[in-house]
């Protein structure tokens, strides 16, 4: 199992912030990342059908033996991860459990704010877990369903962002926060405009660090980790346009984004498999 790779998906492109902290963690071990741009954004879609695509990503990741999935997506987290984790064999990570462990761990009022897709915030899933491991905060949570466009636009600062999170962020604020739990992939690229917005004063959480700690402990526990001297690789595949993935990869990831495969889910992938143990040949 050792030398399986980690598979890795999201919506789109959002999900190569969790795969940043894994390289940077982890950087050992090999990634597989789909997103699934062509389908995506799953904000503002039904669970059922988010759910559905995950399943069938799960299915289409397996086929490259790799040894663990993390659902880099607060949205198919909040609408599949106890229904996956419980259908499948291999360990399956999301995020939004690795994000609440730090946010209980940096509070010291118990208000939590959450923010996040209209899934994810409507699914209730950030209370769920807040609760069933304390249940005195409370959690003060909002949708932010126009912080995904400007991200994949670049427009993280201005005059037009900073009023629609003023917007957002202003309420939470009066209700005495002292922690803002980041429940999407995309928002860590806004740090910087949400803490003007908030002041320093409330912490920002981002599930990504926590998440790739997890996937280092799992691996650990099972002695499934690679040696460090191992070199490693990263297959970047999309169900979308490839030029675009490439664009946005780098401002997500950074220079470790060179090909992007295009992909169908649900069809065999052979090519693609084989594609990959060559490119791990050429770096083992
Ligand atoms: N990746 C999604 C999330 O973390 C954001 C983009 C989308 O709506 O699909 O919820």
């Amino acid at each position: 199992m050792k030398d399986k790779a980690i598979g890795v998906f999201d919506s789109g492109v959002g999900g190569l912030t969790v795969v940043r902290s894994i390289i940077d963690i982890l950087p050992e071990e090999d990634i597989i990342y789909l997103g699934d741009d062509a389908r995506g954004p799953y904000g503002p879609r039904e669970l059922d059908e988010v759910r559905k695509f995950a399943r069938e990503i799960i299915e289409f990741l397996l086929g490259f033996g790799v040894k663990v999935i993390v659902i880099a997506c607060n949205t198919a987290t909040a609408a599949a991860i106890e229904i996956v984790q419980s259908e499948y064999d291999i360990p399956i990570i999301g995020v939004i459990k690795p994000g609440v462990r730090a946010a209980l761990r940096k509070t010291r009022t118990k208000r939590i704010g959450v923010i996040g897709t209209v899934g994810t915030i409507n699914s209730g899933a950030y209370e769920r877990v807040i609760g069933e491991i304390d249940p005195e905060v409370i959690v003060v949570s909002r949708a932010c369903p126009e912080f995904v466009d400007f991200v994949e636009r670049n427009e993280t600062h201005g005059s037009r962002i900073e009023k629609i999170a003023r917007s957002y962020l202003e309420p939470m604020v009066t209700q005495g926060i002292d922690t803002l739990v980041l429940g999407c992939t995309h928002y860590p690229l806004l740090e910087d405009l949400i803490t003007d917005v908030v002041g320093p004063g409330i912490s920002l959480i981002s599930s990504a660090e926590e998440t790739a700690v997890e996937v280092g402990e799992i691996l650990d526990s099972l002695g499934w980790k690679r040696r460090p001297d191992n070199r490693s690789s990263l297959m970047f595949l999309t169900t979308g346009d490839v030029q675009k993935c490439r664009e946005l990869g780098r401002m997500f990831l950074g220079p470790e984004v060179e090909d992007v495969i295009k992909v169908r889910v649900g069809e065999p992938a052979l090519e693609i498999i084989e594609h990959f143990e060559q490119m791990k040949g050429r770096k083992a």
